[in-house]
């Protein structure tokens, strides 16, 4: 155990301190997130001490990332080793118990490192009584891993860290895919970039990134992708601030590719923030008539206008909810719509891990019948011949190729028009990336047509 008195606390280098706090910032982070249902993103965003934990910062996010990709795994083993459940008044020792499992079982720190660390963390969250209990449950579980394992590799769900209701979902829905998917969505996230064409070609801005001393190449599918041989601090990237490039996974770039911007268009991006898409048109095709972009949280429209202004680019605003249309509709009708539809988010799990334990069935159910009603009040704002372009990062068929089979079906001025292009997997009303699946996060793609009737 390791015991500190004032004359080694000055003599410790400041990081050993503050690895010290990092679990306990990682516990706290955690408990946030299931317990006041904030997502991990948000949680980390607000959070104060993680704000000002230098270089931790990167430990804390591996083991609060880590933690939340292996929880379910981790929840069923913890339960294995204590004897009595922990009182919920108790939750925060077992958030500071599931991150010392993370480690142990993820990570290669020193078991012994491990241990102590936890345990001392039990003082902190002052809950001193634990610490003989800390202590026996991770020493327990180094005794006892080996047979622990053939319980959890029976399991679909242990064995792959997912709740039931998702992993039998996608079961139904892709049959001989799914083991893939739930493997995929274990696996550390790629990261991608957009190059600013109106700034300068893909070529250019690798030569800036190889004086700049980063590895990257680029990829197929999207004429301005970057994949980074590792990911990096976005204020390393050349020009980063002054709009030159834009962190943007490779999924989401093929979506602005499919509204066949033409110059005069008048062009919507409904549920724009924080404006990936929105910033894709503008620098797409410069000569469009104008673009609209609508977004109903006031925060996150904020994230859209810095995105906007970081890129020198322009669009008309509305902080509005697309339901109350005459809110923001004026009457006239656009040649193009992008709908970037709020969804359950299970193509991006292996972005944000946390949604395995946050989203429910019941709020997919929700969120499919949202869709349906934004898919159609912006139908009437599309001009005759126009194209609608509805895009999801779910890959469940409900939010999908189901739905578009829906409205194309109650819709009879509504036509399918084909996706002509290598990647994803045609679903016969759309087009389906399941994560993994070439690098990507799962994403779907329907254009719609309006026809006159
Ligand atoms: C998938 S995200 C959009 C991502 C964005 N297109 C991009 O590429 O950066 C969906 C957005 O829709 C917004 N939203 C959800 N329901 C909405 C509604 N009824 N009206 C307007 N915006 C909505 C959400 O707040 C969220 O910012």
């Amino acid at each position: 155990m390791v015991t500190l008195n004032l004359s080694t606390i000055i003599s410790l280098p400041v990081n050993f301190l503050t690895v010290m706090s990092s679990r306990l910032i990682a516990t706290q982070i955690i408990q946030q997130v299931i317990e006041s249902k904030f997502t991990l993103t948000y949680a980390l965003r607000n959070n104060e001490s993680f704000k000002q934990a230098g270089d931790d910062k990167a430990l804390i996010q591996k083991i609060c990332y880590g933690s939340f990709r292996w929880y379910i795994q981790l929840e069923y083993i913890l339960n294995q080793l204590l004897e009595k459940r922990i009182k919920k008044k108790d939750s925060r020792l077992k958030y500071l118990m599931i991150v010392g499992l993370y480690q142990l079982r993820f990570m290669r720190i020193p078991s012994h490192a491990v241990v102590s660390e936890t345990v001392n963390t039990c003082k902190k969250i002052k809950m001193e009584w634990a610490k003989g209990l800390v202590n026996a449950i991770l020493r327990r579980y180094l005794r006892e891993t080996d047979s622990l394992s053939p319980n959890i590799d029976n399991d679909d769900n242990l064995e792959t860290s997912h709740p039931q209701w998702i992993t039998e979902q996608l079961k139904q829905d892709w049959p001989e895919e799914w083991r893939n998917i739930l493997e995929a969505n274990n696996q550390h996230p790629p990261m991608y970039l957009r190059v600013n064409q109106l700034r300068q070609s893909r070529d250019e801005y690798l030569i800036k990134m190889e004086h700049a001393g980063i590895t990257g190449q680029a990829t197929p599918y999207s004429e301005q992708g970057i994949l980074l041989t590792k990911p990096i601090d976005v204020n390393q990237l050349p020009g980063f601030d002054i709009g030159e490039v834009s962190v943007q996974e490779l999924a989401a770039q093929l979506s602005v590719e499919l509204l066949d911007l033409k110059p005069g268009h008048s062009v919507l991006d409904a549920c724009a923030a924080p404006g990936g898409k929105s910033s894709h048109i503008l620098e797409s095709q410069a000569k469009i008539k104008s673009l609209t972009v609508i977004e109903k949280d006031p925060n996150r429209a904020k994230r859209l206008s810095e995105t906007l202004m970081r890129l020198d680019l322009q669009a008309i605003t509305k902080v509005s909810d697309i339901i109350d249309i005459d809110q923001w509709w004026d009457k006239e009708q656009f040649d193009r719509i992008l709908l970037d539809a709020p969804c359950s988010a299970t193509g991006v799990i292996r972005r944000h891990p946390d949604i395995k334990l946050l989203r429910t069935p019941e709020e997919v159910k929700a969120i499919s019948l949202l869709q349906m009603q934004l898919l159609e009040t912006l139908w009437q704002t599309l001009k005759p011949k126009g194209l609608l372009v509805y895009v999801t990062c779910s890959i469940f068929k409900q939010e999908n190729s189901e739905l578009i089979k829906q409205f194309t079906d109650n819709n009879n001025d509504c036509v399918l028009k084909p996706i002509d292009a290598e990647w994803g997997k045609d679903t016969g009303y759309g087009k389906q990336i399941l994560t993994g699946q070439n690098n990507m996060d799962g994403f779907f793609y329907a254009c719609l047509e309006k026809i006159i009737v």
